[in-house]
């Protein structure tokens, strides 16, 4: 028997296990409940006690010789295995780079600039934080007359304060140029007012001024229709409700019928059929004399429109907190507007 284990441990040694598969039919003929081993301890049980030590020996050589070979070859073989898992497929498309999208209120606003710049409107901006000249008192609102009032302020100091509305570039225009006058100032204003789905503490307003020789009335109607067919369509109608504002006169609000119900009465237009979206009027003969523009000479007329109103409207946005929430799946919908 000892030739016969010795043969057999030759044989193991000569064997090499190149593959994973060979390392398995390895193990089946050598290590299963059926393979060879086993056999050989049957074969151990009944041979003579006296030469049970030396076979012993022997067998326990040849035992290892097996174990040690499958071991290594499967610890081999099994990290092969794994490999493939863990390397990076390079194969594999990279992932896009997402893009942002513009702010409703941004996009709205630039469409809003669009349309008046092709009709020959220059673009201007101003400060936020204003000084009481520019916000009141060069609109022709008296000191301590209750037409502050009308825009709750948001005060820094006894002078300076959050600009209640856009009206304050009319005045740094005015102040520095001479007509022909024609400029769209878009920006943000600041209001003390309490936060709801229709009002908020800051929003955004378009003014507009056209100041030059025989400027109407008519001329103001025709500007604001013209807009509101260009950028809403021509299925429309506009109408213009007396108002009072300190620095025009005549003054006018201006309504368009509900774009969400077109007209027959909705939640948004109060079942009125109707939207207020901007103030207007002729600029008042004592703001152009306040700011050095002859208003014997020269007329103009001048509008406020809020941009998110428009905006509303337009996408059909029902709670005014979601432009200032920052809630990506309402800011997604406006991807490649
Ligand atoms: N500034 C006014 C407002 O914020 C709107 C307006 C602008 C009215 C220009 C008339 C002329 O309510």
């Amino acid at each position: 028997m000892i030739e016969k284990l010795k043969s057999l441990k030759e044989k193991i040694d000569g064997i090499e296990l190149t593959s994973a598969e060979l390392t398995e039919e390895f193990r089946i003929k050598y290590l299963s409940r059926k393979g060879l081993l086993n056999d050989l301890f049957e074969e151990f049980k009944v041979i003579a006690n006296d030469q049970k030590k030396e076979v012993g020996k022997t067998m326990n050589v040849v035992k290892q010789a097996i174990q040690q070979k499958w071991e290594e070859a499967s610890q081999k073989f099994n990290k092969q295995d794994e490999k493939p898992t863990q390397q990076v497929d390079l194969t594999l498309p990279g992932e896009p780079a997402k893009l942002g999208s513009r702010h409703p209120l941004l996009l709205v606003e630039k469409q809003i600039v669009d349309v008046f710049s092709r009709l020959g409107f220059s673009l201007s901006y101003g400060p936020e934080i204003e000084d009481d000249w520019h916000n009141f008192s060069g609109l022709n609102f008296p000191e301590n007359h209750p037409a502050r009032d009308m825009q709750d302020t948001f005060f820094i100091d006894k002078e300076m304060a959050l600009r209640t509305h856009t009206s304050s570039v009319q005045v740094r225009l005015m102040e520095n140029q001479q007509p022909p006058l024609r400029a769209i100032m878009p920006g943000r204003v600041y209001r003390n007012e309490a936060i709801s789905a229709r009002a908020h503490c800051f929003f955004h307003q378009v003014e507009g001024i056209y100041i030059n020789k025989d400027v109407s009335f008519a001329d103001l109607k025709q500007t604001l229709y013209h807009f509101v067919t260009e950028f809403f369509g021509k299925d429309f109608n506009i109408r213009f409700r007396p108002s009072y504002f300190p620095f025009t006169e005549p003054s006018a609000e201006m309504d368009i019928s509900c774009t969400i119900c077109k007209g027959k009465g909705c939640n948004v237009c109060k079942h009125s059929g109707w939207v207020e979206i901007l103030g207007c009027g002729m600029i008042d003969p004592n703001v152009l004399d306040a700011n050095g523009i002859d208003a014997r000479e020269y007329s103009g007329f001048a509008f406020g429109m809020g941009i998110e109103r428009i905006t509303m409207l337009k996408y059909n946005v029902k709670d005014l907190r979601l432009f200032s929430t920052n809630d990506l799946r309402f800011l997604q919908q406006f991807e490649g507007e």
